[in-house]
C-alpha cells in the first residue's frame, strides 16, 4: 500500500484531473494508440430529444444561456425502461447527469456521506473519498479485480468545488482555455465534485491519466467489468461530440448496477444517450 501510494502520489502530480493541469496533450488515443481527430468544441453530433429552451427576455435584454434542467430520463430513452427511476439533476442521485450543459446545484455542491473506501489509494485527503455508496462499490470493484489478478488504485476521488477552481485554472495556465475545456471540467461542472466519479491508476504505475493508460490493465479491466459494480467509463473514446471531453479510460462514474449493466447490454456509450439528453460538446 506504502509503495503504491508513493507512486500513484508522484504520478498524480502528472494527472490531467489534477492541480497542475497535467503534461499530456488533450487528445486521446485508441487502444492502437492513433489520435482524436475532432476538439469536442467542433465536433457535430445529433441532438438528443432533449432541446435547451431559451429564458424570456425583455426587449433590449441579452438572454442568458438556459442549463438544461430535465430532471428524469426522456420517456423514449433506453433508461426510461428501468423499474426504479432517479433524478437527473440531484447531485444526490446516482443518475445525476453533469455536463457542459448541466452545472451542479447548488454550484458549491458538498456530498453529505464522504468517506475514504478501503481500496489501495494514490493520493490521500479529499481526493481519497468518494460519496458512501459508491465508495461501497469501489471496494467491491477493486478486490474483484485483485481476484484476477489486476491491482487498481484510487488515483483522484472527490474534488470541492475550490479545488477544481484550481484544477482548472492550471489547466488553463499551462494550456488555454480551450484545451482546457477537453480535459478540465470548469468549477461548478466536474462529476468529481459529486463524489459519483473517480479516476484509476494500474498498481503498475504505468500511464496514469494518459492515452497509454486504456492499455493497461486496470483500465481494461474496467471497461470490461465496472458495469458489474454499477460503473461505465464517462468519457469514452470518440464520444467527445456528446460528452465535451475526449477519452478518459481512468474516469469511472457510478449509476448503479442495474442501469450500468442496461447500458452496457444495449451498447450505450454515454450518459447523454442513455438518458435521452442532448449531447453537450461545449459550453452553452
Ligand atoms: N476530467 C473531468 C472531465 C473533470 O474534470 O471532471
Ligand atoms: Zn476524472
Amino acid at each position: 500500500m506504502a509503495k503504491l501510494f508513493a507512486v500513484g502520489a508522484g504520478l498524480t502530480a502528472l494527472a490531467a484531473c489534477t492541480p497542475d493541469g497535467g503534461t499530456q496533450p488533450p487528445s486521446s488515443s485508441s487502444p492502437s494508440g492513433t489520435s482524436a481527430s475532432a476538439a469536442p468544441t467542433a465536433a457535430s453530433s445529433s441532438a438528443g430529444p432533449e432541446t435547451s429552451t431559451a429564458a424570456a427576455t425583455e426587449p433590449g435584454t441579452v438572454a442568458a444561456p438556459a442549463p438544461a434542467t430535465t430532471s428524469a430520463p426522456t420517456p423514449t430513452s433506453p433508461a426510461a425502461g428501468l423499474a426504479k427511476q432517479y433524478s437527473l439533476t440531484d447531485p444526490a442521485s446516482p443518475w445525476l447527469v453533469v455536463n457542459k450543459h448541466r452545472p451542479l446545484s447548488p454550484a458549491d455542491y458538498v456530498p453529505a456521506d464522504l468517506v475514504q473506501p478501503n481500496v489501495a489509494l494514490a493520493v490521500s485527503g479529499e481526493a481519497a473519498q468518494l460519496n458512501s455508496t459508491t465508495a461501497a462499490a469501489a471496494e467491491q470493484m477493486f478486490a474483484a479485480a485483485a481476484q484476477d489478478g489486476v491491482t487498481m488504485t484510487l488515483a483522484s476521488g472527490y474534488r470541492s468545488y475550490g479545488t477544481q477552481v484550481a484544477t482548472y485554472n492550471s489547466y488553463v495556465a499551462s494550456r488555454g482555455q480551450a484545451e482546457a475545456d477537453t480535459a478540465s471540467a470548469r468549477p461548478g461542472f466536474s462529476e468529481h465534485q459529486t463524489g459519483w466519479a473517480f479516476d484509476i491508476g494500474d498498481g503498475g504505475g504505468a500511464c496514469s491519466f494518459q492515452p497509454c493508460f486504456a492499455e493497461q490493465p486496470a483500465a481494461v479491466w474496467a471497461k470490461a467489468n465496472g458495469h458489474r459494480f454499477g460503473f461505465v467509463v464517462r468519457y469514452p473514446w470518440m464520444f467527445h461530440g456528446i460528452t465535451g471531453y475526449y477519452y478518459e479510460s481512468w474516469h469511472l462514474r457510478y449509476i448503479g448496477v442495474e442501469a450500468a449493466t442496461d447500458m452496457t447490454a444495449r451498447g450505450i456509450n454515454t450518459l447523454e444517450e442513455y438518458f435521452g439528453l442532448e449531447a453537450a460538446p461545449g459550453y452553452l
